[in-house]
């Protein structure tokens, strides 16, 4: 479980998760935009191995400027847990999204558009 308030970010739902994280969509509620929250799944909340190896992921990914790597814009501890928030995209990298049918892609788009109503943040973000 994750709580519905990390620092000023209001948790929305979930995005996915991996071997080592589950990621969130949020709102940041100070500068009006989503932003991706990763944190450590529930069996692994007491691993203090794990919580290290997420504030090194956030420390090595701080370090990179590209356009199809999700941005990271903080790395905090609240409670016990760590927590990364960077750009919500498609997924950390964007070139390890599956490809979709061009149509599929389309649709896709045209919702998104429809859905955010001018609050994108970027040319590739869905939110
Ligand atoms: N910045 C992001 N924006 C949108 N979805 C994301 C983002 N980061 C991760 N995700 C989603 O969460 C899943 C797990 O994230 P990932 O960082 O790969 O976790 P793990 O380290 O556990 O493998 C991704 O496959 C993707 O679906
Ligand atoms: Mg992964």
């Amino acid at each position: 479980m994750i709580p519905e308030m990390i620092s000023h970010y209001r948790v929305i739902c979930k995005l996915g998760e991996g071997g080592m994280g589950e990621v969130y969509l949020a709102e940041d509620t100070k500068l009006h935009r989503k932003v991706a929250i990763k944190s450590l799944p529930a069996k692994l909340l007491m691993d203090k191995k794990a919580q290290k190896r997420l504030v090194i992921e956030a420390q090595a990914a701080a370090q990179l400027d590209h356009p199809n790597i999700c941005a990271i814009h903080e790395q905090l501890e609240e409670g016990d847990r760590s927590f990364i928030i960077r750009r919500a995209g498609r997924g950390p990298f964007s070139w390890n999204r599956p490809q979709r049918h061009k149509a599929a892609e389309h649709h896709h788009h045209s919702s998104w558009k429809s859905k955010s109503a001018g609050l994108r943040t970027g040319e590739d973000s869905p939110w």
